[in-house]
């Protein structure tokens, strides 16, 4: 299957040439014409879905203080019990740009799919909540939630993100509720993730670099059966050349654009 690949160059940008505009809006009724025909749609998302919220990426989070860091000093259990500080140090200036941050028009567009689609998952690998902020209902969040404490000695349950002491086990072993690298996702939430995509009949995936397993393999799902998906992100990703569809945009341009396209497109049917 070939692509459909628009490149229609940074047409988020203001003052766009008439040709792009035109190829703009050539790419969102497509994504249109084809999310309008789905019953259960699945909307995969990745750091790049809260950039335009003000949150940097992981990788963007590596700069100033911590540009001499890698992952494996500030993102895995072994980090955490090396140096809890620095570990919770990191976290704190993380928690900054969430706890500042709200939905952007991404956002909320995909919440407002849930009054145009019989069934809308969000499957997301972001530990923002901003899905949730926006008014999404149906959330798999696989990757944890950055403003709360779980216990690294595995004690269950979570606590809030400003205490140290674990209330189980009593040790000093609170740390951010995400999985970090090297770390299993929760077996329950993967498997209902990965069902959802094999019985969604379209997936739109969002912002994300396709880089990080097991979530990625979301994806490969949709691929292997053959599900069309739409890609929104400005750069290629792995995923990109069996997209259905690929658009080089942002998830706060495009997907406004696309869903009252999708809305306008079902009243008419109706
Ligand atoms: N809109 C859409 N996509 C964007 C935007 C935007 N405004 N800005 C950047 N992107 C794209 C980038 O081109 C990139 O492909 O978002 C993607 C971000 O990639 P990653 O930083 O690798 O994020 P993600 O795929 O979510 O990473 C998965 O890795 O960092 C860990 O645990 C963390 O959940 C995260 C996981």
């Amino acid at each position: 299957m070939l692509p459909i690949t628009l490149f229609l160059g940074f047409f988020q940008a203001a003052g766009l040439a008439k040709s792009d505009r035109l190829l703009a809006a050539k790419a969102f009724d497509s994504a249109s014409s084809l999310l309008s025909r789905a019953e259960s749609v699945v909307v995969f998302t990745g750091a790049g879905m809260s950039k335009e919220s003000g949150i940097p990426t992981f990788r963007d989070a590596l700069e100033g203080l911590w540009e001499n860091f890698c992952p494996e000093d500030l993102a895995t259990p072994e980090a955490f019990e090396r140096d809890p500080q620095r570990v919770r140090d990191f976290y704190e200036y993380r928690r900054e740009f969430v706890r500042k941050a709200k939905p952007n028009a991404g956002h909320l567009a995909i919440a407002a799919m849930e009054s145009i689609f019989p069934e809308v998952i969000v499957v997301t690998q972001n530990v923002d909540c901003l899905h949730e902020a926006a008014g999404s209902t149906n959330v798999i969040g696989l990757h944890g939630e950055i403003l709360s404490n779980c216990c690294n000695r595995g004690c269950p349950g979570t606590q809030p993100g400003s205490m140290t002491t674990c209330p189980t086990c009593g040790s000093d072993s609170l740390r951010p509720n995400v999985v970090w690298f090297g770390e299993p996702l929760d077996p329950i939430l993967m498997k209902r993730a990965r069902i959802c995509v094999s019985c969604a009949s379209a997936l739109l995936v969002v912002g994300t670099s396709g880089a990080v397993y097991p979530a990625a393999g979301l994806v490969d799902i949709a691929v292997e059966k053959g599900i069309p998906f739409i890609e929104i992100n400005p750069n290629k990703s792995p995923f990109s050349d069996h997209a259905k569809l690929f658009i080089p945009s942002t998830a706060a341009v495009a997907l406004p654009e696309i869903v009252s396209r999708v809305g306008r497109e079902i009243e008419a049917l109706e």
